[in-house]
């Protein structure tokens, strides 16, 4: 998908009409970053993004559960507005990640002495599946913020019938049947087929989980309640609402919150080895915040490391987690003086504008002080870059709802690393893949040196 739609836009130009895909709508790429904030600013209350089909079909099936409600990752419309008016203030507050700064610590910590178990005592380089433990710290992080619950995904020798282990499979196993079901060409709209009947199965089983976590918590709350909703944790909060809004939520959580902020604090990793100097000022950030390797990470912590918001910032301009935002057109739009009817699918190709040299000056270089406020007035600060031109989280109402817990749990875990370990990496440049979003191909053999 990056070396098509780049090669699009060098053959055609910086908008660009792509029809006669079977079973896909007609679509158009736009390039410019002024075309799409003019799709985004006329997006209106409701905007619409291609959505999973096969997962809306699911919780139209199972209505015993989901009550008819699609959650934000299938619907569109009123009935996304109204699903997103009910969970947005508990996962988009600022205060909401307090209660999980904690958990969130614990699982990184636990991470750093697997890091040191199962790397080469030799080579000190991680094993080829070092992508599958990055998975799996997303997802016990994950769990941790929407079970209130260590699930035990980083728990050495699991047993293959354990729930954490039944858990990692069931995600991995909904992925890989989403990508084949969503994006290859695929028959399930005209019968049920195997994979569509597999995917059931396995949404049935990540069902059941969410639920048991989810009588828990209404339990707990029963027997305690809390005066303060400040206090509550996401998932109390989220009872609050309704049984049924809290398992579909936590769903989409477990469909877009873990590949993406594995994927993202890997590459995080993969740029932070491979530019010395930014490790080395981040090593000074990190040694200022974390006065011990085994300090704590927390909220004081947190709001006193620019430099490292500033990586991530950076290392999501050159590696987005995905090749563009979408949007499927609410009404009529005139772009470039083409009218561009209701109903088309727009990509914009923000990972190609956050490269392009007229809005980040030697783009190919990774320099996270483009983004530090100090560097306001010279030439690279990305405060000369045109604010539609980067989006890594999207924008306007339909923006990621699970932001701030991402960069809770990415910002924990590279401050710790930063802290413990010296990395180098040795295995020339990483290879990407892009499906549903871009994932990091090559074997993750990162060298970790204790310092
Ligand atoms: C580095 C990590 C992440 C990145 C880069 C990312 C990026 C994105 C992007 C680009 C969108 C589309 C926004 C738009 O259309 O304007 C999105 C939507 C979404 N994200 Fe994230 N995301 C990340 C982590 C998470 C996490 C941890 C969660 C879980 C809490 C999450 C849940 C969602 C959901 C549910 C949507 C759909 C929102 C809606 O349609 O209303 N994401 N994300």
């Amino acid at each position: 998908m990056l070396k098509m739609v780049d090669r699009l836009r060098k053959n055609y130009g910086d908008i660009v009409r792509l029809e006669g895909i079977p079973g896909r709508r007609r679509c158009v790429f736009l390039f410019d970053p002024n075309d799409c904030e003019k799709v985004y600013r006329t997006e209106g209350p409701w905007p619409s993004r291609i959505s999973m089909e096969t997962i809306k079909l699911y919780r139209e099936q199972r209505h015993d559960v989901y009550k008819g409600e699609s959650g934000l990752v299938s619907s569109q419309g009123e009935e996304w507005h109204r699903f997103r008016s009910k969970v947005n203030q508990h996962l988009m507050q600022p205060r909401t990640i307090l209660p999980h700064i904690g958990p969130i610590n614990e699982v990184a910590t636990d991470f750093i002495e697997r890091i040191r178990s199962f790397r080469n005592s030799e080579s000190l380089e991680m094993p080829a599946s070092f992508n599958n433990e990055m998975n799996k710290w997303a997802l016990e992080s994950m769990c941790v913020i929407a079970f209130d619950h260590r699930i035990g995904c980083l728990e050495p020798n699991m047993k293959t019938d354990s729930e954490p282990q039944l858990l990692i499979n069931n995600v991995h196993s909904m992925f890989d049947l989403m990508y084949k079901l969503e994006i290859l060409p695929s028959l399930w709209k005209l019968y049920n087929t195997q994979n569509l009947r597999k995917f059931f199965q396995v949404l049935d089983n990540l069902t059941r989980i969410t639920g048991k976590y989810v009588d828990q918590a209404k339990q707990r709350l029963a027997e305690k309640p809390m005066e303060n909703i400040g206090d509550r944790s996401m998932l109390e909060r989220l009872i609050s609402v309704d049984e049924h809004t809290t398992t579909v939520m936590i769903m989409d959580m477990l469909t877009a919150g873990v590949d993406t902020t594995s994927n993202t604090a890997t590459g995080a990793l993969y740029h932070i080895a491979t530019n010395s100097n930014v490790q080395e000022k981040l090593r000074e950030e990190a040694i200022n915040v974390l006065p011990n390797k085994t300090s704590p990470v927390t909220l004081d912590v947190l709001n006193n490391i620019p430099y490292l918001k500033a990586v991530l910032k950076e290392s999501l301009r050159l590696m987005p987690i995905a090749v563009g935002n979408l949007r499927t057109t609410n009404t009529d739009i005139v772009i470039r003086g083409y009218r561009i009817p209701k109903g088309d699918d727009l990509i914009m190709c923000h990972s190609l504008m956050s490269k392009d040299s007229k809005y980040f000056p030697d783009p190919e270089k990774f320099l996270p002080e483009r983004w530090l406020k100090d560097s306001a007035g010279t030439t690279h600060s990305a405060k000369n870059a045109h604010p539609f031109a980067y989006m890594p989280f999207g924008f306007g109402p339909r923006t990621c709802i699970g932001r701030r817990f991402a960069q809770l749990e990415m910002e924990t875990l590279l401050i710790k690393i930063i802290r413990n370990f010296r990395l180098e990496w040795n295995r020339g440049k990483l290879k990407l893949r892009s499906g549903f979003i871009n994932t990091v191909e090559s074997p993750f053999q990162i060298k970790m040196i204790d310092i």
